[in-house]
């Protein structure tokens, strides 16, 4: 059971760490496009639907599977998962950013640039990447 949970584990961090990546880029276009625009509508369907149909979901699927893997594999009093708890709330917190800009866009409402988007698209990528080694090598 144990192996069968993991494996839905990895298959739900992939499809949010998808999410994750992609979803900042529609927002580094979406800013490029001029409000009320059929481009600009488009993106918010996009957006919309990567959020609710996708990240939102992943990530529920994510944490249930890893506390049960953590709860069942005895692991609580691991370093490495407290390392790895501690990155993947910083990622939690910006999976809650990214669903604020969705509903900020959606009203047209957003004053940053595609710069600063740019930019924000980086972080999943260095968390994940610290995320993976604390699980993989458990260096702690
Ligand atoms: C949401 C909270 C999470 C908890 C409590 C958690 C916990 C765990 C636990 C206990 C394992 C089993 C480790 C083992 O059997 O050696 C595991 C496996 C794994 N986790 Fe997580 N995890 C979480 C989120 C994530 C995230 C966000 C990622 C990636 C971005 C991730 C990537 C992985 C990978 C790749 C494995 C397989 C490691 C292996 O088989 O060697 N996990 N997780």
């Amino acid at each position: 059971m144990y192996e069968w949970i993991k494996a839905l584990h990895v298959i739900a961090v992939i499809a949010w760490m998808a999410g994750m990546l992609y979803l900042p880029r529609l927002f580094v276009y979406h800013c490029d496009a001029e409000a009320g625009s059929t481009q600009s509508e488009t993106f918010k369907i996009m957006e919309r639907r990567l959020l609710k149909a996708i990240i939102n979901p992943a990530m529920i699927v994510t944490w249930l599977s890893g506390l049960y893997l953590a709860w069942v594999g005895h692991w609580f009093s691991a370093p490495w998962l407290h390392g790895k708890l501690a990155l993947v709330l910083v990622l939690s917190g910006v999976h809650g950013f990214f669903s604020r800009c969705v509903k900020n866009f959606a009203a047209d409402r957003n004053t940053r640039s595609h710069r600063f988007y740019r930019f924000i698209n980086e972080l999943p990528t260095i968390l994940m990447i610290g995320i993976v080694i604390l699980v993989v090598v458990k260096p702690l």
